[in-house]
């Protein structure tokens, strides 16, 4: 039997125990629709200071920057100022994709000097084209190898994230050529008259939390030394510097029109592509798939992904004020239907998939439906017709006949074919 100590013990220990439990169990994840909480959203159309806005005039003059200030310091961090530009062609292949394309491999370089940073784009252009023409600029999760299968393809010796078989722990190798093609329908991009131009998202900036000595974090650490800590950039931000720097090559390039350039991302990079494109109005048209939390997905719902686990998970992807709306969302002086407001009144595109509850479809819709009247205030049809349905619309059938475009498509948490035919419909109205 036991000693009597023990069994006197016995009570404090359960209370500790139980204790323990309770902090350490994790929050469940939310999928209810019944238990998403009340909340009201900030009025993009309203002023901090509590004034309404009426005209295009107030918008542009006094909201939109007071709220691009709002995600700088408190959602994505400030980047540093655009920093000079040269580049350098790597490779250059004339019968690229069954002799369709031609293919560029091109060092993009973060400053002037000899040993300034660079980051190396891949570049296709339809050799049908006798124009500049409209470009789909997008980061990719695994390196430029992985988007077709051409041997020729340079493979970054830069840290990738491991894959079971295809790569060398944290290093890439030529086995994961043409894995990622399902994303990147290259050949029906060229087949439909585009560019499209790719970089290795870890070339710009490594995807893990390392307190930033790696990337252009490091490289440009001296341009961020006047931002207070808190609001200094996260990845996320200094991945869409990255998108905006590639702009400025590709606006001495002249197999490229730069003027109708529409920026893509699947993912942390959708969420990347929304603050390329409200950073940035150089965007043409903005492209969303399946982004959610922090991304086009409304942060207040606290469906599926919420702001306490991301922050946990992805400590770099944000500024450390962000951490302040853990578990607390109201307090945000934004939500996520004002980032695509930025994007106003370029057109914006915003996927989802039924399977991907965790970027909460409905709530990257609601986004859409709550920028719309910012994009009626500037002149466009929003969403479209007279009054935007406040549903998502049922799966596989695209709303996208207005300058906001939205579609929910049966299947997993992906960038397929399908998301591509829809964006190069919405592409051939706004950007032809
Ligand atoms: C995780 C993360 C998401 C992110 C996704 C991705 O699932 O929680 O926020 O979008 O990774 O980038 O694939």
């Amino acid at each position: 039997s036991m000693p009597r100590y023990t069994l006197l013990l016995l009570p404090l220990i359960a209370v500790t125990l139980s204790g323990f439990a309770a902090a350490q169990k994790p929050r469940a994840v939310n999928y209810d629709e019944l238990k998403v909480p009340d909340y009201s959203l900030p009025d993009p159309l309203l002023t901090e200071a509590g004034v309404r806005i009426s005209d295009a005039t107030a918008w542009r003059e006094a909201r939109r920057p007071e709220l691009l200030k709002l995600f700088q310091q408190f959602v994505y961090g400030t980047a540093p100022q655009p920093c000079p530009i040269r580049h350098e062609v790597v490779s250059t292949k004339t019968d690229a994709i069954d002799g369709k394309a031609t293919r560029r491999e091109v060092d993009v370089f973060f400053g002037t000097s000899d040993d300034a940073p660079s980051r190396r784009l891949l570049i296709y252009v339809p050799n049908a084209a006798s124009k500049p023409v409209a470009a789909f600029l997008g980061l990719n999760f695994q390196g430029n190898h992985t988007i077709e299968s051409d041997p020729a393809i340079s493979i970054t010796p830069k840290w990738v994230r491991k894959r079971k078989d295809v790569t060398d722990g944290n290093r890439a190798t030529a086995k994961a050529r043409g894995t990622s093609a399902s994303r990147w329908s290259v050949e029906s991009i060229i087949d439909r008259g585009y560019a499209l131009v790719t970089i290795y998202y870890g070339d710009i900036d490594p995807d893990f939390d390392d307190g930033f000595k790696n990337g252009i974090h490091a490289a440009l650490q001296a341009n961020v030394d006047s931002v207070p800590p808190d609001q200094r950039w996260g990845s996320i931000a200094s991945w869409a510097y990255g998108l905006s720097r590639a702009l400025d090559f590709l606006e001495t390039d002249e197999a490229i029109d730069s003027a109708r350039v529409a920026v893509i991302g699947h993912s942390r990079l959708g969420k990347t592509s929304l603050w390329a494109g409200a950073s940035d109005p150089r965007f043409a048209m903005d492209i969303s798939n399946n982004s959610g939390c922090g991304g086009a997905a409304l942060s207040r719902r606290a469906f599926g992904e919420t702001i306490r686990v991301i922050n946990k998970n992805f400590p770099h992807w944000f500024c450390d004020n962000y951490l302040q709306y853990n578990g607390d969302e109201a307090s945000c002086p934004v939500d996520q239907h004002e980032l695509v407001a930025l994007i106003a009144p370029r057109p914006v595109y915003i996927a989802s998939a039924s399977g991907d509850r965790w970027a909460d479809p409905k709530g990257e819709f609601l986004s859409a439906y709550h920028a719309d009247p910012v994009y009626r205030l500037l002149g466009t049809d929003g969403l479209g017709g007279n009054q935007p349905p406040d549903l998502p619309p049922p799966a596989d059938t695209p709303l996208s006949d207005g300058t906001i475009g939205y579609h929910l498509r049966t299947g997993k948490h992906d960038l397929t074919a399908y998301d591509w035919a829809q964006y190069m419909n919405f592409a051939d109205r706004h950007l032809k």
